[in-house]
């Protein structure tokens, strides 16, 4: 909203679409925008608050280039008052097309608009009932129940002057699942409510005055909603927004509503994080949130935070792609997980987040490490160094199969929530079951403020900076340095550990610039790419400590060539792999000068045995195995607990190389997204 200068509907546009260009990692297989306005090709040119809905299969920029090529809305025309919708959907219900896509609308009409993040599990319920109401439906997708639905309780209303805020009330009673939602409706022109459970969802406030009040408080309807907008002068409303300033001046005010502030960060950095069942309205320039009922220990206020993320750091750089920018940028996000936690001279290590807990941790049962995808390989990495510095046992569990088992946990067990984004439905899961059972919760995730920080009892973020490419890279070596940590701050009082700790902490040191020479390994490592590009499988086969940079690097060869790609754990090899390997069949081994050293090397001469023609990841100077080799990628040796993080970098690398050159997009592959917020 904009008090002083009238903004075109091309500057709204560009806000729109710059935002969900930002948010594209999250999902991106339709967009739309829905914004004030008639569409020059609607039925309805003349009704008054008419809602231009415009909806595209693809990507943002397909949407984009609808909006300029069919000249839909009047691009020039300036508007004092005014709130748009853009969505980019990844598909849970229903095919990627436009008409799936979000903002769904309640009617041909476009009176109610809505766009949805999350799950609605008892839609089909929901559906049937609106069917016999008479209601049509023209999507295949769970969410477009919830503008019908409140097209339903519109036209049901007893009370001709209820609040958009009631009847969103309203509808999220009767929703099940997980959801972010944003609401626009031509009954209450100019005015947004929003409303979140389970999915993220913040405010963002730009003002171009010094904001009166950093907190908003929340109001509390006690079961008994105001029909009316609250009374300007009750101490009860919002006056951290006011349109007015002290002078009485018009102050420009704008509102953005976001599931991740990297979408409006570069409008502001004041934001606000919606709590599961707030309803925020956005009227006559003022932000108000409000709750039925304030629970016990509920904080009453939703304090305005200032985030330090800057937009060159979720820009591209000279990159040809951010996926590639992430790996280079390793020596420093390594660095900066470490910053102000490790004292070199002391051999201490602190991490401020975990620091009230220690007690507790020493004590516990046992330790549980849950994530998914690459976040669950960082725990599978650093399991073993963890048994050893901690001296107890650690499981390692992929969040929907401890979910699916219906896992055994326990009050004096400490639970570890693994995850980059922070958001991912299943950890999240793992989460909540864990809290239930009252264990501790510690959450290691990249994104402040995010669910699973909130959620969790304490925690470290691992500071690697916002991952934007969807095959996590910096994210996962800076997570393997966490938890490294973790072990090191545990096993500090330990006598018996310290010289290994020493080890650790004297490498740790050094690890940036191990990763430059890593890192320049990359010519090389195109080279190789550009020999295997062509084929249809690639075995990443080791053990130990190295095991995880199997599965990682394998995952990263799926997630972005879609090569068949398999990590395979050295010691299971003749219990099944060798049947694959043939002079044919292209496989990674990677040897490194370790407990696993001369196991590694049975395994290697079984391969060639076989006429298998492996490329060898070794430490440099190995002429031992570069004997065997039909290729070698030779990388700097340190202690072999962290050996996993540079052994992982060639294969960020190669996968990356191996996308670029089969014509893939390498940020954003096919059927994945970035942060998984459904089951
Ligand atoms: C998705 C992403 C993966 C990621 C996984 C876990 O599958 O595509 O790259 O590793 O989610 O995400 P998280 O944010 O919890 O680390």
């Amino acid at each position: 909203l904009n008090y002083q200068v009238p903004r075109t509907r091309k500057e709204i546009f560009e806000t729109l679409m710059k935002g969900l260009q930002r948010l594209e990692y999250r999902g991106y297989d339709s967009a739309g925008i829905a914004v004030d306005g008639p569409n020059k090709i609607a039925t309805d040119l003349n009704n008054n608050n008419s809602i231009c809905l415009i909806k595209k299969k693809g990507k943002v920029k397909a949407l984009d280039e609808e909006i300029y090529q069919k000249d839909l809305v009047d691009l020039d025309e300036a508007l004092v008052t005014h709130f748009g919708l853009a969505h980019t959907r990844w598909a849970t219900h229903g095919e990627p097309n436009a008409l799936n896509s979000h903002p769904q609308r309640s009617d041909k009409n476009n009176e109610f608009v809505v766009i949805h993040n999350g799950i609605i599990t008892n839609y089909k319920e929901l559906k049937e009932y609106l069917i016999t109401r008479g209601y049509e439906f023209e999507s295949d997708t769970d969410t477009e129940v919830i503008p019908k639905l409140i097209k339903y309780l519109y036209d049901n209303r007893e009370n001709s002057s209820v609040t958009f805020a009631k009847l969103v009330e309203r509808v999220i009673q009767q929703l099940e699942g997980a959801f972010a939602l944003v609401f626009k409706s031509r009954h209450y022109p100019g005015e947004a409510v929003a409303t979140r459970r389970g999915s993220p969802l913040l405010i963002g406030v730009r003002s171009e005055h010094k904001l009166p009040s950093e907190h908003i408080p929340v109001q509390y309807n006690s079961g008994h909603h105001k029909e009316e907008v609250p009374d300007k002068n009750s101490h009860n409303r919002t006056d951290s927004s006011n349109a007015i300033n002290s002078n009485g001046d018009c102050v420009a005010v704008e509102y953005y509503f976001a599931s991740d502030a990297s979408a409006i960060i570069e409008h502001t950095n004041k934001v606000l994080y919606m709590e599961d069942s707030d309803i925020a309205v956005v009227k006559g320039g003022e932000l108000s949130i409000h709750r039925i009922n304030r629970q016990a220990g509920e904080d009453p206020v939703r304090a305005i935070q200032t985030l330090q993320m800057e937009l060159q750091q979720i820009m591209k750089g000279n990159f040809d792609a951010f996926m590639q920018k992430e790996i280079f940028e390793q020596p420093e996000s390594i660095f900066n997980t470490m910053r102000g936690r490790i004292c070199f001279d002391t051999h201490t290590v602190i991490l401020g987040g975990l620091k009230d807990h220690l007690k507790e941790i020493k004590r516990c049962r046992r330790l549980i490490m849950i994530g998914c995808g690459t976040s669950f390989h960082a725990a599978v990495a650093t399991r073993q160094i963890l048994e050893e510095l901690t001296e107890l046992p650690v499981m390692v569990e992929l969040a929907s199969d401890f979910l699916d088992r219906n896992t055994p946990v326990f009050r004096d067990d400490v639970c570890f929530f693994i995850s980059q984004s922070g958001e991912t439905a299943d950890t999240q899961m793992s989460l909540q079951y864990c809290k239930d059972r009252g264990a501790l919760t510690v959450g290691i995730t990249n994104t402040v403020g995010s669910s699973i920080c909130r959620m969790t009892d304490c925690g470290v973020h691992i500071n690697a900076g916002p991952e934007i490419g969807v095959a996590s890279t910096k994210a996962y070596t800076s997570q393997f340095v966490s938890l490294i940590m973790f072990g090191l701050m545990v096993s500090e009082d330990r006598l018996s550990l310290q010289k290994r700790r020493l080890e650790i902490i004297n490498a740790l040191k050094v690890l940036p610039e191990l990763i430059r020479k890593v890192l320049s390994l990359d010519e090389k490592i195109k080279i190789i790419a550009n020999e295997l590009y062509q084929q249809r499988s690639l075995l990443v086969m080791g053990r130990g400590y190295n095991y995880a940079t199997c599965l990682e690097g394998a995952l990263k060869i799926k997630e972005i060539t879609y090569m068949h790609s398999e990590g395979i754990l050295a010691g299971e090899l003749k219990h099944g792999p060798l049947a694959l390997i043939d002079k044919h069949m292209p496989v990674i081994m990677i040897i490194m000068r370790d407990g696993c050293y001369t196991k590694c090397q049975n395994a290697l001469q079984q391969v060639t045995a076989r006429s298998g023609r492996p490329i060898i990841l070794c430490c440099q100077d190995d002429s031992e195995v570069t004997k065997n080799a039909y290729k070698t990628i030779e990388l700097p040796q340190t202690v072999d607990c962290l050996q996993g993080i540079l052994s992982v970098i060639p294969l960020q690398l190669l996968s990356f190389h191996l996308a670029v050159l089969r014509g893939y997009d390498v940020d954003f592959p096919r059927n994945l997204a970035k942060s998984v917020t459904v089951e």
